[in-house]
């Protein structure tokens, strides 16, 4: 039997848990305390910056540094012919997670070799960042060039079938699907397409870098300190536990910040060649250049259903890329197998390697732009049948997993779209195209199914009691403005029934009990076991040092009656407050501890995903106001009801919803890496050419969520970091089509594709 958490719940008093708590980070971030990596002063600091390859493949002929050398105040300009050695990155294996942070193997300046338009080929460090920028401008790297392929388009009729790993199968049959749609009664079959995008998070990476003797120390923006820890021992040669990485203050990540790119490794090695700390901040460009944004893809979605839309053939196949150095096959029909009941599915993912920098995690990889192809296809499945798109999606909910025959963990779909249809008005709509109006605006309105899997990482807590009444929460994970700190010292303060203000919850140092990363929308979940299993075992040491005093009033209650409030533990109505129990044993302070092994954490893993699918799901809606003469759209109203188990903090919560929401706004209607195709470069590295949304473009964002727990979860809680930018674009182009009648099958959707 698996474990469940419900039992889980019985201790908290529910003070905390489930309330919109002000961020506990937020006076220090909103007064300027909070330091970021680029933000650590050391005396004797000097600055990196870098120098991009400007061709696509190829080799190092010579790389001219005198004129950077002759600037006043550079110390010295690295290249692969005076820089100290790295060791290769490891392999990508299952057996240590860690190995997952390495974004490239490529092994920079141990190298002459070019693997993209923008691979770092040269590090200056000088006194002054200025310095060190402008003598970077004159470097002057030759080349001997080599065939390059950095056209999607022109490439991906090469792709391969993608491998599947543990996590992530690549393919699935079930019956015979094209066989299903030859003879379905109404069918669609579209192909999609969506370019590459970028994280741009508001934080630029950056790293400062020190060593002493052997022992490093790396401020750093990571969403994975451990492995980042274990990473840079391994490429630097040096024991694990000389190495510390601190990033306390994160500003944002979406996976950019998940592996260790060229900027982290190149100021540790900038350091350990000058002798002295280093900083080096990339620039927004130099960002695009080093870290790997998300692929584009090409998709096939082709549905069939019989005359009532009940699905008879499922099928999704896509095309994505990676980098010929490294980058993974996103997992784009991932979501598509746990959505609809259709007893006959076929999906297939292809891989093309390009001659550009890997490719990356970014939000919700795989269901971020596997929803839009599959959302728009069933939207528009529910035209050609003239019926309603929820109703199609409620005809064709399932009972158990579609593929793998699981039970669902928890799955609430028709529940959040009778609240949704309810909150937003649906029944107003009229379901023909091009009719509704608002003076002369157009108006659509679009509905979609948004989808990610739950998952759980090992983590390790320490919860430590002092006489004075504080509780400290010790656990080594990141804070990129999610909230996370706030929810695991609300979650601790309910357990051990003190206030929040008493609890200090420590996190982003890597001398910390190993925490999981913030990826995969699991840190939460994955702390939260910890904080649990920690405080769980606190009370019952408590308990321990009370009973062993003669007239306790705790004497004889067992550890799984006793409620933990008012700062004390309790039965009946009787009890001892913490500092009672402490004085009376004589003790400062008592300290547990949760350890998870990584083993363990995996045979658990993969017994639980035999007998679960568990996914945060929702039902987005999305109203659209369009120009009739530009074809402008505007996003006018937005609601997402989610179902993503018991909800810690409403404010953080709805926070993190609404983001994702707008990073899918983005993504439907003005993000798009544009690439040279000629040469690989990416021509829009900046915030003024890559169009994220800016606040004129985003509506009031109404977010709901059921605020049922999931049993088969910690607290009942799932992740909420990446469930809702998936749906999102196809909502949009879902509203759109409603709007004017046209089906935008390519993001994104800008006025040009609805021209004409
Ligand atoms: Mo994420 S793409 O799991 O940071």
């Amino acid at each position: 039997m698996s474990t469940t958490y419900a039992d889980k719940t019985a201790s908290a008093t529910g003070k905390y848990v489930g309330r919109a708590v002000d961020r506990v980070d937020g006076p220090a971030k909103t007064t300027g305390e909070a330091r970021f990596a680029a933000e650590y002063p050391y005396p004797g600091l000097a600055y990196a910056a870098l120098v991009h390859a400007t061709i696509p493949r190829g080799r190092l002929t010579a790389v001219d540094t005198a004129a950077a050398l002759a600037v006043r105040g550079v110390i010295d300009v690295l290249t692969h012919e005076n820089a100290p050695p790295m060791k290769p990155a490891p392999k990508v294996s299952f057996l240590d997670l860690s190995t997952l942070v390495s974004g490239t193997p490529v092994n920079y300046l141990a190298t002459d070799e070019v693997h993209w338009n923008g691979q770092p080929v040269a590090v200056v460090v000088a006194e002054t960042p200025e310095t060190a920028r402008y003598a970077a401008s004159l470097v002057r790297p030759a080349y001997e060039e080599l065939p390059a392929a950095v056209d999607f388009a022109a490439e991906e009729g090469n792709a391969v079938p993608q491998k599947g790993n543990l996590i992530s199968e690549a393919a699935a049959d079930k019956g015979d699907a094209p066989a299903a749609l030859a003879t379905a009664a109404h069918s669609v079959d579209l192909t999609f397409s969506t370019p590459p995008h970028h994280h741009n998070a508001i934080e630029p990476h950056a790293t400062t870098a020190v060593w002493d003797g052997d022992r490093l120390t790396v401020h750093e923006a990571a969403q994975n300190i451990a492995w980042t820890r274990r990473h840079l021992a391994q490429r630097f040669g040096v024991p694990e536990k000389g190495v510390r990485v601190l990033s306390p203050y994160v500003g944002g990540g979406f996976g950019g910040k998940g592996s260790v790119w060229a900027g982290t490794l190149l100021a540790v090695l900038a350091a350990r060649a000058t002798g002295r700390p280093v900083r080096l901040a990339l620039t927004r460009e130099g960002v695009y250049h080093t870290v790997g944004g998300r692929t584009p893809s090409t998709q096939r979605v082709a549905l069939g259903s019989d005359a009532d839309g009940r699905l008879t053939a499922l099928i999704h196949t896509s095309v994505s890329r990676t980098g010929r150095a490294g980058g993974m096959g996103e997992p784009i029909t991932a979501g598509t197998r746990h959505l609809y009941a259709s007893p006959n599915i076929h999906l297939r993912q292809n891989v093309v390697q390009l001659d550009l920098l890997a490719n990356t995690f970014m939000r919700a990889p795989g269901e971020s732009i596997g929803t839009f192809a599959v959302e728009s296809a069933m939207d528009e499945l529910a035209c050609e049948l003239g019926l309603d798109p929820i109703e199609l999606r409620l005809r064709n909910e399932p009972d158990r997993d579609p593929v793998g025959g699981q039970r669902l963990a928890h799955r609430r779909l028709r529940e959040a779209y009778a609240l949704g249809a309810e909150r937003f008005g649906w029944s107003t709509r009229d379901p023909r195209p091009g009719v509704m109006r608002d003076g002369r605006w157009l108006v659509g309105m679009g509905v979609a199914t948004a989808y990610h899997p739950s998952m759980r990482m090992p983590a390790n807590v320490t919860v430590r009691l002092g006489a004075d009444g504080t509780v400290v929460v010790r656990c080594g994970l990141q804070e990129m403005g999610m909230g996370t700190a706030t929810v695991q010292a609300q979650i601790a303060a309910d357990e051990l029934g003190v206030p929040l203000e008493s609890v200090r919850f420590e996190y982003g140092d890597s001398d910390l009990p190993s925490g999981p990363g913030a990826g995969g929308s699991a840190q939460t979940a994955s702390a939260a076991a910890g904080v649990l299993d920690a405080c769980d075992k606190l009370r019952r040491t408590l308990l321990g040092l009370a009973r062993r005093v003669p007239g306790s009033p705790l004497r004889g209650v067992r550890p799984e009656d006793l409620e933990a409030r008012d700062g004390g533990l309790y039965h009946a109505g009787r009890g001892q407050t913490y500092a009672e129990i402490l004085a009376a044993a004589g003790r400062g302070h008592v300290e547990a501890e949760s350890r998870a092994g990584m083993l363990g954490f995996m045979v658990r893993t993969l017994r639980e995903r035999r007998q679960w699918v568990r996914a945060a799901t929702g039902a987005q809606f999305c109203e659209v106001r369009v120009d009739p003469d530009t074809m402008e759209v505007r996003v006018s109203r937005w609601l997402g009801v989610f179902d993503v188990g018991t909800v810690i903090n409403a404010r953080t919560a709805a926070s993190q919803l609404r983001g994702g929401i707008v990073m899918g706004i983005g993504m439907a209607l003005s993000e798009q890496t544009l690439i040279d195709h000629r040469d690989g470069r990416i021509v829009n590295a900046s915030l003024s050419e890559y169009h994220v949304p800016v606040h004129a473009d985003i509506p009031r964002i109404d977010v709901q969520w059921l605020n049922e727990p999931d049993s088969t979860m910690p607290l009942g809680l799932r992740g909420i970091g990446e469930v809702s930018i998936t749906g999102a674009a196809a909502a949009v182009a879902n509203a759109v089509r409603h709007a004017t009648g046209r089906r935008v099958l390519d993001l994104p959707i800008t006025l040009d594709k609805l021209m004409g």
